[in-house]
């Protein structure tokens, strides 16, 4: 059926993937990346697509309600799937306004523009809130996970705005009849990932041979998922997902800092030839984030049952390729760690 779906965020990590996914399998869909390009944001990205006549790029900030609202009655999307935010825990620590600029208002700014649009027929409709696990706040390292129903206890701005996103988008649903879908993911990790999160960073600091930095002690614990695999989850929750739901989207991996970092510098003494244990003496404990999140552990078992989605990658086959993609593309990691991101980078470490 030919639908027009507006994809906010594609020109980031994980909107790439998903513009990429559904631009490729879904050629009787129109589909618009809006997107501002801020420092998270490369249409370099996509170049593979931009190219597809199902595809359009539209730049467009989601804080401006006038510029949302018009592009909205310019291209009358059947369904959003929005993305955009501002990501990164350790700059909401930083600058937490731009945080509720984005991830608040600009969230507000999409749901009210899609109620207006679709008020008079919400049928046939989707608004699809890409959300993050860390919602949920942190877990004890005790073999617990996060299931839907946990109650929301965010600690850092950035938490806290996905948090507040989360129940303006379930607002819209019950006070309007705004039909809506929420995903809570894990972390990701794979290519296109901007070189200031933990896995590119490391990545491209090994390769360097720069020092690797551990917050705190690394005994810090994540739940990985491959970014494709997220991708896919998407898909799945946007077509398949019920009116209302929540879906919790993990990994059910779990790695500390540490021994990712300790094995992620296996493969790459393997990957560049060095001698076992020469990346590992790269690693420098620094000064650990202000309310660092302890353990995160999702479980995606109403995923998987409901929906018949499940993980593809072991760990290790996703690191390697994760690897491989950043090894073969040094010139897009070289553009990015340029410019404001290099300020940010500098500003960010040298009191480390
Ligand atoms: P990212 O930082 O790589 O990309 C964010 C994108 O949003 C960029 O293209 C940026 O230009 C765009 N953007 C930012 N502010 C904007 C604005 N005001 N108007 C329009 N566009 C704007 O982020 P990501 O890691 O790809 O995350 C995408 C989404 O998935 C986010 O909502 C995030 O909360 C969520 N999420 C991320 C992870 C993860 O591990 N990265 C896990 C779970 C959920
Ligand atoms: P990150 O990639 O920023 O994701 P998030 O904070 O959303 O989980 O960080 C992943 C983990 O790695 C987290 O426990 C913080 C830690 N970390 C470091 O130890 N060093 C670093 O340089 C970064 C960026 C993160």
């Amino acid at each position: 059926m030919k639908k027009t779906i507006i994809i906010t965020g594609g020109a980031g990590f994980i909107g790439s993937h998903v513009v990429r996914l559904f631009v490729n399998k879904y050629p009787e869909y129109q589909i618009v990346n809006l997107d501002a390009l801020t420092y998270a944001g490369n249409l370099e990205n996509l170049t593979d697509v931009a190219k597809s006549p199902n595809y359009t790029f539209v730049k467009a900030d989601i804080t401006d309600y006038e510029t949302i609202s018009a592009i909205f009655a310019q291209y009358k999307p059947d369904g959003v799937i929005h993305l955009a935010a501002e990501s990164h825990v350790d700059r909401s620590i930083t600058d937490p306004f731009a945080f509720i600029r984005t991830n608040v208002m600009g969230t507000c700014n999409l749901l009210h523009a899609a109620k207006e649009l679709w008020k008079e027929q919400m049928e046939g409709k989707r608004f699809y809130h890409v959300s993050t696990d860390e919602v949920y706040g942190a877990l004890e390292n005790d073999g617990t996970f996060f299931v839907e129903t946990t109650k929301y206890d965010p600690h850092s701005p950035y938490s806290a705005s996905k948090a507040s996103s989360d129940h303006f988008v379930r607002a819209y649903h019950d006070t309007y009849g705004l039909p809506v879908v929420i995903s809570n993911c894990s972390n990701n990790y794979g290519s296109h990932h901007f070189p200031e999160k933990l896995i590119p960073l490391a990545i491209n600091n090994i390769k360097h041979k720069r020092p690797i930095p551990i917050y705190g002690k690394g005994e810090n614990i994540r739940d990985w998922l491959f970014v494709e695999d997220h991708a896919r989850a998407i898909d799945v929750i946007f077509h398949s997902g019920k009116n209302g739901d929540t879906y919790n989207i993990g990994g059910n991996n779990e790695w500390t800092n540490n021994d990712l970092i300790h094995l992620l510098c296996s493969i790459m003494d393997r990957k560049l030839g060095r001698t076992d244990g020469e990346s590992a003496k790269l690693i420098t404990y620094v000064t650990d984030r202000a309310g660092h999140d302890l353990r995160y552990a999702i479980d995606s078992s109403k995923l998987q049952r409901e929906l018949g989605w499940k993980p593809s990658l072991q760990f290790e086959e996703g690191l390697e390729k994760t690897v491989d993609w950043y090894l073969a593309n040094e010139a897009w990691v070289d553009r990015i760690t340029s410019g404001e991101y290099q300020q940010y980078y500098e500003q960010q470490y040298s009191n480390r």
